[in-house]
Parts: C-alpha cells; structure tokens; sequence
C-alpha cells in the first residue's frame, strides 16, 4: 500500500457513501437506507441499498457490496490506490507524491502492477513502429488509410521479428518473468523457453473507459493465421466488460454509439468523424456490455458485417441490449463488408445516410425471419406471422406491442385488427402466466448457496454492527476464533477492537483488503437480511440460538482439527462443550 491506514480513512469519511453513488445511480430514501437500481447488473427493481450509517452499500439482487472504495474500483474499474487517489481530490485531502521504488512496486496490488505493464508494452510498440525495424508496420497501416494523427491517438504499435525483445526489456525495467506473465504478454515452452506473445504484428493497445491501456489485439500483416492475436484475460483484462474505443466514445455528444466488429472498423469510423463507435473485444456481445453501454447511451446502431456471421451476431444482439434497456437499430452495409470498407468507398457522407436509414432491431428481425418462410404460398404467409405474433407477444409493455403491431402490420400490408387478434390468441395460448425469463447474469450465478453455518454467523455480524448493546450480549459469548471462515475471522477481529476502542466502523474495516473481491465478500458479512421478528420475545429466542449455534459449530471444528496428542486442548475444548450446556439454559435478555 503506498498511503498510511490513517490518511486512506481520512479520504473515506470525508466523502459520504450516500454523495458519492448519488452521482451514479439515482437513490430513493427507504427507511434507514437508500435504494437504487444496482449498476452491477441489470434489474427492473431496486434491490440495491446504501446505508449513510454503516457508510456501505450492498446488493440484494447481485451480493456487489462495499464501501466507497469499492464502488468506485467496481464502477470506474478503477485499482485501489486510484480509487483513493479520486477520492482524495473530490475531498481535497492533499496526498503525498507516489515513489515508484522497486520496493513501492512490490507493495503495490498486483492489478495496478499489471496496468503499468500494459502501458510500458504498448510504449515500447508504439515506438517500435516509429523505428526503422518498425516500417512494415507503419506501411501497413498507412496502406489501410490511417493518418499519423488516428495512430497516434489510439496509440498503434508494432512488435518486432525478435522473439524475445519485449521480455528483455520489461525485465530491465524491474518487472519479474512472473508479472509479465501475468499480463499476457510472454508464454514459455521447452523448446524456445520464455517468448513474447505478440511478434511480427501491427499493435491494437485495448483501453478500459478511463483509457488506461488492458490488453493488445495484434494482426499479421499478411494472410497469416490467426489474423488477430488478442492478449488472453488477466485481472485488469475481461472482455465481456469492455469495449474497444469507449474511452473515447463516452466522450462524443451523440445519444447513441455505433457498435462494430472489429478495431479497424472502430478506428475508421473515428477518423472519419464518427467518434461514437465501440467494438466488443473479438468475443461475442454480452449482458456486461450492454450495461456497460447503458451509462452513457440508450440506444444501438449495429453495424455489424454484413455477411451471414454478422447478421447472426446482430440478431443475438438484439436482445441482449433489449433486456439491458436499450433500443437496437441495424445499418446496412452493402454492398461492402465492414464499416472500414464501407468508408474507404463511399465516405462518410454515405455512412451517415446509412445512419439515417437504419432499421429498427425488430423489423430487423423479421426480414431475416422472412427469409426462412414461402411468402407467396398462404401456408408460408401463415405461418410467418404466427412466429411474428409470438415474438410480439414478448413485448410486456402495452403501449410499445401496440406500436409493434402497427409498425408490422403496415411494413407486411395486413390489417392492424387482424395482426393483434393473431398476438392476443397466441398470447392466451401460450400461457400469458409464463413469468418472463431473465437471462441470469454471471454475477447472480456467482451467488453461491452457502452453507448454514456461515449464515448464522453473518447475522451475529450484522447485528452486532446495527446494535451496539447487541453487540455486548453477543461478545459475552462469541469471540472472534469462533468464526470458522479466515476473512470472517479477520472482520471479526478488527471489529471487536473497534468496540473495545469505542467506535464502530465497519467501512473503515474494507481499507484493510485491496481487492473487490474480499471487499464484497467482507460487505456482505454486515448485510445478511435478516427477517422482521415482531416481539421481543422472538428476537431473544433468534439471538440465543444463532449465538449457540455459531459457539457449537466453532467447538466442533476444533474438535475436527484437534492433535490427538493435545490432551489440555481437549480439557479446554470439553470445557467449553460443558459451558455451552450452561449456555442453552441460560436466558439471554435484550434488556
Ligand atoms: P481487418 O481484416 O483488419 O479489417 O479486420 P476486421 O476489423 O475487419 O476484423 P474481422 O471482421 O475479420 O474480425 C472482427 C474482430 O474479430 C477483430 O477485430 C478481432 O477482434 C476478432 N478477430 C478476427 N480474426 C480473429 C482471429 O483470427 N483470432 C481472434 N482471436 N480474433 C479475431
Ligand atoms: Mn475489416
């Protein structure tokens, strides 16, 4: 870490949890906590809370949780130290000047080592290519129309013939084999050893939002294969949560970003003036990138290839971004392939007539849908608009099916009544109680059923940090070793001392993980939801079996773990067993 405990607590509390994720995502205030719908996945109702008193916000939907750290790590994608470093201007709460020792680099967390190692990479490539060795490439890429200023804005580069000239040169800036690894950029076998991964390739550096260079995409030249080679995923690397070109992208004053294939397509719209266009990372579109894309636009033009891989891409698409919120339109591209070619032909001028011709995502849909059907036989006609009623039948909102259906009806010349007698019917008979699936996205799969154990010992947390006289009752008998999970332990511990010190803080316990990871695993310790429990009776029943039940599994684990030769751990041990006998009889009172 390079700042002190006490200067990165500073930061915190000067800046409200509530503040700070107001600017973000609109809140509503419901009862001790705030409400909001959660940014980290994609939902229609809000089940994401931020507490001004726990200064921590937590997902119900997701389990996202941390403090104001965390949220901006998660929603900025930004390190820890950066996240620190934000907060601290916001506030301004002056920080020393960072030393960038060999020692400072090995304290620091291991996803702000591999950004500097992609910048340092995508350094060395860029001036690779302004080198001699590096003509190939710079012909190249002028060959593909691409002025110095475009190269240099998206920080283009070559990697030479040598085979080992990057990790050469990352090793004498003080990198170790390991961490270059890490990043992607070398691979080893027994036959040539440690070997750069990119070589005798034009370089593509990939930039997260904030334009901080994650990983390379390289292409051959020539018709070697494979064409492109992309950096694998790392920690700072995930392709399903960000796209080629949105650093700049996000900063263009049109409502909507234009969505292509490939980098070249993205880099030869810019330059020809259309600076909103981003491309998924050589991978497929996903649920991560559509909502990332609903932060800064509503709406899609795709302009995918025009063949039949891209028409397939477009169609899956679609949908993605309709569950994410936004609408899709699609651009023609014929007769030419891609946007880059399209431009090399015709211009910009054209394209932007392209723009205007869109179609809509739906209508879209349905001419490719034609296709597969005999629309001049009845039975064919038929047959199309019932599969057009059924696919109508998922929009839920009235107004926007009814739209469809006049929009259908008067693009396939059938009589509007008609149409949505034909949507009404299909409706009914395919069961209008089916609830609509929602794609599950990985963070919702990610919520693992744990097991009851565990349960019982989040709650113990959550109260203690919701109730300070709870928090007594409860440490009289539950003592930071009997929680049986290593970061709970770790929680637990820092807790007590905060109580024993006369504060309870449980944000200020997150500064002490730097990864996102244990930050919301550690929030999510203090937002176990716990049922209303009416009379105080109940409430006293609840805590005296959780407290018996966590006390019990605590001494049956140490059994487990127990030497058998550690006859006076087993006397302590029989001891406690006898204790907890006591325990069972004795009344615990919230008074
Ligand atoms: P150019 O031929 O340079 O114009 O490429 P393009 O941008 O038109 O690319 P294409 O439509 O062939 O592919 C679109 C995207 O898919 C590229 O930008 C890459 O991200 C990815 N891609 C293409 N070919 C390969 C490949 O051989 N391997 C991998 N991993 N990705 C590829
Ligand atoms: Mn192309």
């Amino acid at each position: 870490m390079y700042y002190s405990d006490e200067l990165i607590e500073e930061v915190r509390m000067k800046n409200d949890i509530v503040d700070v994720i107001s600017g973000y995502v609109r809140l509503q205030k419901k009862g001790s906590s705030y409400f909001g719908l959660c940014p980290f996945h994609n939902e229609k109702s809000p089940s994401f809370s931020v507490s001004r008193q726990k200064q921590m916000y937590y997902c119900f939907g997701c389990g996202a949780g941390g403090n104001v750290f965390t949220f901006l790590m998660e929603y900025e994608n930004l390190t820890f130290v950066e996240a620190v470093q934000m907060l601290a201007e916001r506030a301004g709460v002056e920080l020393p000047v960072m030393e960038y020792s060999r020692e400072a680099k090995e304290r620091a967390d291991l996803k702000s080592i591999l950004l500097e190692i992609n910048k340092v990479a995508a350094q060395y490539f860029y001036v690779q290519l302004k080198s001699e060795q590096g003509s190939v490439g710079y012909t190249y890429l002028k060959n593909r129309g691409l002025s110095d200023d475009t190269i240099r804005g998206f920080g283009l580069g070559y990697s030479n013939k040598y085979s080992n000239d990057l990790y050469q040169y990352m090793k004498s800036k003080g990198y170790s084999e390991e961490q270059i690894r890490q990043a992607g950029l070398i691979s080893t076998d027994e036959k040539n050893g440690v070997y750069d991964k990119f070589w005798n390739r034009v370089m593509f550096p990939i930039m997260d939002v904030n334009s901080r260079v994650i990983g390379f995409g390289g292409r051959v030249m020539g018709d070697a294969k494979p064409k492109y080679l992309n950096s694998p995923e790392t920690p700072v690397f995930d392709k399903s949560r960000n796209l080629y070109g949105l650093n700049r992208a996000r900063a263009s004053k049109k409502p909507y970003f234009l969505l292509c294939e490939g980098y070249m397509d993205v880099i030869a719209l810019h330059q020809a003036g259309f600076t909103n266009a981003v491309a998924s990372l050589g991978t497929a579109l996903t649920p991560g990138h559509a909502s990332l894309i609903k932060r800064y636009v509503q709406e899609v033009y795709l302009t995918y290839d025009s063949d039949e891989a891209g028409t397939r891409a477009a169609l899956r698409g679609i949908p993605i971004l309709k569950a994410a919120g936004i609408s899709a339109k699609v651009i023609r591209m014929d007769p030419y392939k891609d946007p880059d070619e399209f431009i090399q032909n015709l211009g910009a001028e054209e394209f932007e007539k392209r723009i205007a011709d869109a179609r809509n995502g739906f209508m879209f849909s349905l001419e490719i849908l034609q296709r597969e059907y005999d629309m001049d036989s009845p039975e064919g006609k038929t047959a199309f608009f019932r599969e057009t009623a059924r696919r109508l039948t998922g929009f839920e909102d009235e107004l926007e099916r009814n739209n469809y259906i006049e929009a259908v009806a008067k693009a396939y010349r059938v009589s509007p009544e008609s149409l949505q007698k034909l949507v009404t019917k299909t409706a009914i008979s395919d069961g209008l109680a089916k609830p609509v699936e929602r794609p599950k996205s990985s963070v919702e799969k990610m919520v693992k059923k744990e097991d009851g154990h565990l349960t019982s010992q989040k709650v113990l947390l959550t109260w203690m940090i919701e109730d300070r006289r709870l928090f007594r009752t409860i440490s009289q008998y539950i003592h930071p070793e009997d929680f049986t999970e290593e970061l709970y332990k770790t929680v637990a511990e820092l807790l007590y001392k905060q109580y024993a010190e006369g504060e309870l803080n449980p944000a200020k316990i997150l500064n002490h993980f730097t990864e996102e990871e244990m930050h919301r695993e550690a929030a999510s310790l203090f937002h176990t939801r716990i049922r209303e429990l009416s009379t105080k009776q109940e409430r006293e029943q609840a805590l005296e079996e959780t407290i018996l039940r966590v006390k019990k599994n605590s001494i049956d684990v140490q059994m487990r773990q127990l030497d058998p030769a550690d006859i006076a751990g087993l006397q302590r041990l029989m001891e406690e067993k006898r204790k907890l006998t006591d325990l069972k009889k004795l009344h615990i009172s919230l008074d």
